[in-house]
C-alpha cells in the first residue's frame, strides 16, 4: 500500500523543461559524426513508368556523394512477412523498379555533404515519365472499390422494411476532404549501420513498429535494428507506421557506409506519409414521431492506394451509439493512385460522428425535439452491435454536465433568430464516442542504491504527457516522490509497447507500469520480511505501506526502514524487475467506449460567410483521469483539431495529375491563435474497474470526435444551412 500523492494530482510535464529549453532532442537533432544528407526526389506523375533519369547534372554539384535511383541501388527482399498493424496489401518497394504508383513517389535520393548541397542537386534531377491515366478522386465514377478487409457488412433487425414504416426519414450524404497531419515536426530520420546492425534516430510513435518494419524491408532479424525516438513533435498519427523515406535513409547509409538523415520538406509531407482519407458517408434515419430511432443505413466510402488497403474504424461509431434495432452497415474502400492514407487523430470516429450527428441534429430540428433530449431518448441499454453490457457509459451524464456549464438551455431552437450586427450567433452539439483499446504491454522498474527509480518501457510520447503520466503511476505505485522518479520511452530496446496510437497507451503501457511498480515494491518487502535485521521482519506485503521511500508496518509506522537501507544492508546497487500486462478475458465481456458530449457556439458573418468560433465546452467520460492537467490540455487541443477539421482543413488535389497543388502551410490551413477562442472540457473522473488494473479508457482520440458535428450543427442554428461537407467554408454559407 502507498499513499496517492501524484495520480490525480494537476502536475507540469516533467519534461517540459527540456522542451522549452531546446534540450529535447528530435529525430534530426541527434548528432551522429559523419552524417550525410539524403534529399527525396518525388515523381511529379501519379501513374505510369520512369522511362529515362538524367542524374549527371546532380552528380557534378560540388559535395554530392551519390543520387541513388532504381537503377543504381540494390533490390530490397520485402519477404513474406506484414506487421500486424499495418494494412493488408503489398508494401510499396520503394525504388525498386521503374514503375510510378502515386504523385510524390520517391523516385531518387540525393546524398550530399551538405543539405543545401542535395537540395540544389535535387532540382537538376530531370526524370523522363510514360504516364498513364489516374485516378485520383474518391468520386471518379471510373475508380474501383471493395469491401474493407478489416469490416464485414453489417445488418440487424430490417432496416428497409423499418424505413417503410417510419413516421419521418431523412437520407443524406456527407463529404469529407482529405487532410494532412500537419504536426509541427517533419519527418525525420538518421540511419547509421555498425556491421549487420542498423540504428535508426526517428520520428515515429512506435519504435519497435519501425524496428520490425525496416528489419522485414531488408530481411534482417528486428533485434539488429534499434529505433531511438525520445522526443515526437506532434506527430496525430503520421508517425504511426514506418513510411518509405525511413527505407530509403537506411538503404542509402549502407551503400555508403555512412550515417544519413533524411527530412521531408514540408511539401513532401503531403505525399511521403499518410493522410486521413477522404470520405463520402450515405446516411438514412427513421424515426417515429415522438423520436424513437427505428431505422439507420450507414454506407461509407474513404480512399486508399492501389497497393495497400487502409480503412478507417469509420463504420464502428454508428453501428453502437443509439438503441437502434434496425441498421445497415457497408463500408467500402476506393482504390485511387495514391499513396496509402493512414490514421489520423479520431480515425473513423471523428468522420462518422460528424456525419451520424449532423444527421440526428436534423433530426430533432424536423421533430421540433430538443437535440440533447432526442439521444437520450435513443441511449441504448446494452451495446446493440458488440451485443454485450457497457462496463461505464455515463454519456447520459455528459449531455447533463455539458448541457449545464455550457448554457444550452439559452440556446433558440429557431435557426437565424439570434442576430447581433451582421453575424448570425447559434449553438449546436454532438455527442462523441472513441472505442477503448487496451493490449499487451511489458515494463521495467528499478530501484537504484540511492533510491531513485527508473522504470521503462518502449512507448512514445507525441503529445500526451507519456513521460509525466507514467512518472505519476510508477511514483504512486513505488512510494515515492516524483522528483525521484524517472521514466525512459523511445528506445525500441526497451520492454514491449504497443504504438502510441489508438488511446491505449495509458491502458496498456500504464497498467504494465503499474503492475510492475507494485512488484517491485512488493520484492523489496519480501526481501525485508525474511531478514532478521529488518523492523520489516515477519510481515506480509499488504501489512506495509511505503510513503516517501520508506516502507512501514501499516498499524506501526514508527516501525520500517527505506529502499536505501534495505539494499545497503543485501550488499546491492539496486533491484529491477520486469513485469507486463496482458488484458483479462474479463473486459471482452463487456463494451468499452469513452465517450464525451461537444457544445459550441459560432457566429456566422451574413455578408462574409465568415464562420467563427465564439466557445467550445465539452464533457468527457474516459474512465479514471491520471492526469487532470494533461487531459484538459488534450481535450481543448482535440478541439483545435476539430476546429481545424470542421473549417479549415482540406488538402485539395489537382485531380488532372494528382499534385497536391497546396502542399504548404500557407495554402493548406490549420488554426491558429485567432481561430481558436475560449475552450474548455470537464472530465468525468469515472475509473472503469471492468476496464483494467487502473480503470482508464483512454482520451486522446475521443476528445476530436464531436467537435466537427458540433461546429456545424451551430453553424445550421445560426443560419438555417445545413452543412454536408467539410470544411465549411464561406462560399457554403454566401
Ligand atoms: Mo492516433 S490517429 O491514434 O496517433
Amino acid at each position: 500500500m502507498t499513499t496517492n500523492t501524484s495520480v490525480g494530482k494537476s502536475v507540469s510535464r516533467v519534461d517540459g523543461r527540456l522542451k522549452v529549453t531546446g534540450q529535447a532532442t528530435y529525430a534530426a537533432e541527434h548528432d551522429v559524426p559523419g552524417v550525410v544528407y539524403g534529399v527525396i526526389v518525388g515523381s511529379t506523375i501519379s501513374k505510369g513508368t520512369i522511362t529515362a533519369i538524367d542524374t549527371a547534372k546532380a552528380s557534378r554539384v560540388p559535395g554530392v556523394i551519390k543520387v541513388l535511383t532504381h537503377l543504381n541501388t540494390a533490390k530490397l527482399p520485402y519477404p513474406e512477412h506484414h506487421t500486424v498493424c499495418d494494412p493488408p496489401g503489398e508494401r510499396l518497394h520503394v525504388m525498386a523498379d521503374a514503375t510510378v504508383k502515386f504523385f510524390g513517389e520517391p523516385v531518387a535520393l540525393v546524398v550530399a555533404s551538405s543539405q543545401e548541397a542535395a537540395e540544389h542537386a535535387v532540382s537538376l534531377v530531370k526524370v523522363t515519365y510514360a504516364t498513364l491515366p489516374a485516378i485520383t478522386d474518391i468520386d471518379d465514377p471510373k475508380a474501383s472499390s471493395m469491401v474493407s478487409p478489416w469490416y464485414a457488412d453489417y445488418e440487424r433487425g430490417d432496416p428497409d422494411t423499418a424505413l417503410r414504416g417510419a413516421h419521418i426519414t431523412l437520407d443524406r450524404t456527407y463529404r469529407i476532404a482529405r487532410e494532412h497531419h500537419n504536426p509541427m515536426e517533419l519527418a525525420s530520420v538518421i540511419a547509421r549501420w555498425d556491421g549487420g546492425k542498423l540504428t535508426l534516430w526517428d520520428k515515429t510513435q512506435w519504435v519497435q513498429g519501425s524496428a520490425e518494419f525496416v528489419a522485414f524491408c531488408f530481411g534482417i532479424d528486428p533485434a539488429d535494428v534499434r529505433v531511438i525516438s525520445p522526443f515526437v513533435g506532434g506527430a496525430f498519427g503520421s508517425g504511426s507506421r514506418a513510411w518509405p523515406h525511413e527505407v530509403l535513409a537506411a538503404q542509402a547509409a549502407r551503400e555508403l557506409g555512412r550515417p544519413v538523415k533524411v527530412v521531408l520538406t514540408r511539401k513532401q509531407m503531403y505525399t511521403s506519409i499518410g493522410c486521413r482519407p477522404a470520405s463520402s458517408q450515405h446516411i438514412v434515419l427513421g424515426s417515429t414521431t415522438d423520436g424513437v430511432i427505428t431505422a439507420l443505413i450507414h454506407e461509407a466510402r474513404t480512399e486508399t492506394s492501389q497497393y495497400e488497403q487502409h480503412s478507417d474504424a469509420i463504420p464502428e461509431l454508428p453501428r453502437m451509439l443509439y438503441a437502434i434495432p434496425n441498421m445497415r452497415s457497408q463500408y467500402r474502400l476506393v482504390e485511387l493512385d495514391t499513396n496509402t492514407p493512414t490514421w489520423m487523430r479520431g480515425p473513423g470516429e471523428a468522420p462518422s460522428a460528424f456525419a451520424l450527428e449532423c444527421a440526428v441534429d436534423e433530426l430533432a430540428h424536423e421533430l421540433k425535439i430538443d437535440p440533447v433530449e432526442l439521444r437520450i431518448r435513443n441511449e441504448p441499454a446494452t451495446d446493440p452491435f458488440q451485443q454485450t453490457p457497457f462496463s461505464v457509459r455515463r454519456l447520459t451524464d455528459c449531455y447533463r454536465v455539458g448541457a449545464e456549464k455550457f448554457g444550452w438551455s439559452r440556446r433558440s431552437a429557431t435557426p437565424g433568430s439570434r442576430k447581433e450586427g451582421n453575424l448570425l450567433v447559434g449553438m449546436g452539439m454532438a455527442a462523441a464516442g472513441y472505442y477503448s483499446y487496451r493490449v499487451p504491454a511489458d515494463a521495467s522498474a528499478r530501484i537504484n542504491a540511492d533510491g531513485t527509480a527508473v522504470v521503462a518501457s518502449a512507448t512514445s510520447d507525441i503529445g500526451p504527457g507519456t513521460y509525466t503520466s507514467m512518472t505519476q503511476l510508477s511514483a504512486d505505485a513505488l512510494g515515492l516522490p516524483m522528483n525521484r522518479v524517472t521514466f525512459q520511452l523511445g528506445d525500441s530496446l526497451l520492454p514491449m509497447s504497443p504504438v502510441e496510437a489508438g488511446s491505449k497507451t495509458m491502458a496498456s503501457v500504464g497498467s504494465a507500469v503499474q503492475l510492475t511498480c507494485n512488484m517491485l515494491r512488493d520484492s523489496f518487502v519480501r526481501m525485508a520480511s525474511v531478514d532478521p535485521g529488518s523492523p520489516l521482519y515477519g510481515a506480509r506485503p499488504d501489512q506495509v505501506s511505503v510513503d516517501n521511500g520508506r516502507l512501514h508496518w501499516t498499524d506501526k509506522p514508527q516501525r520500517g526502514e527505506t529502499y536505501q537501507q534495505i539494499l545497503a544492508r543485501h550488499g546491492r546497487q539496486n533491484l529491477e524487475v520486469h513485469n507486463g500486462y496482458v488484458p483479462g478475458e474479463e473486459v471482452q465481456k463487456y463494451s468499452t467506449w469513452a465517450y464525451g458530449a461537444v457544445f459550441a457556439e459560432v457566429s456566422v458573418d451574413v455578408d462574409l460567410g465568415l464562420v467563427r468560433i465564439r466557445r467550445i465546452f465539452g464533457a468527457y467520460e474516459a474512465g479514471k483521469i491520471v492526469s487532470p492537467k494533461m487531459a484538459h490540455s488534450q481535450a481543448i487541443g482535440g478541439m483545435v483539431g476539430g476546429i481545424g477539421m470542421s473549417l479549415l482543413e482540406s488538402t485539395a488535389i489537382d485531380h488532372r495529375d494528382g499534385r497536391i497543388p497546396g502542399a504548404s502551410l500557407a495554402d493548406y490551413l490549420v488554426p491558429v491563435n485567432a481561430d481558436v477562442p475560449e475552450l474548455d472540457a470537464v472530465l468525468l473522473n469515472a475509473p472503469d474497474g471492468k476496464a483494467d488494473p487502473i480503470g482508464v479508457k483512454g482520451l486522446g482520440e475521443v476528445v476530436i470526435v464531436g467537435v466537427p458535428a458540433a461546429i456545424a450543427n451551430a453553424v445550421f442554428n445560426a443560419t438555417g444551412k445545413r452543412q454536408l461537407e467539410l470544411p465549411i467554408t464561406l462560399d457554403k454559407l454566401l
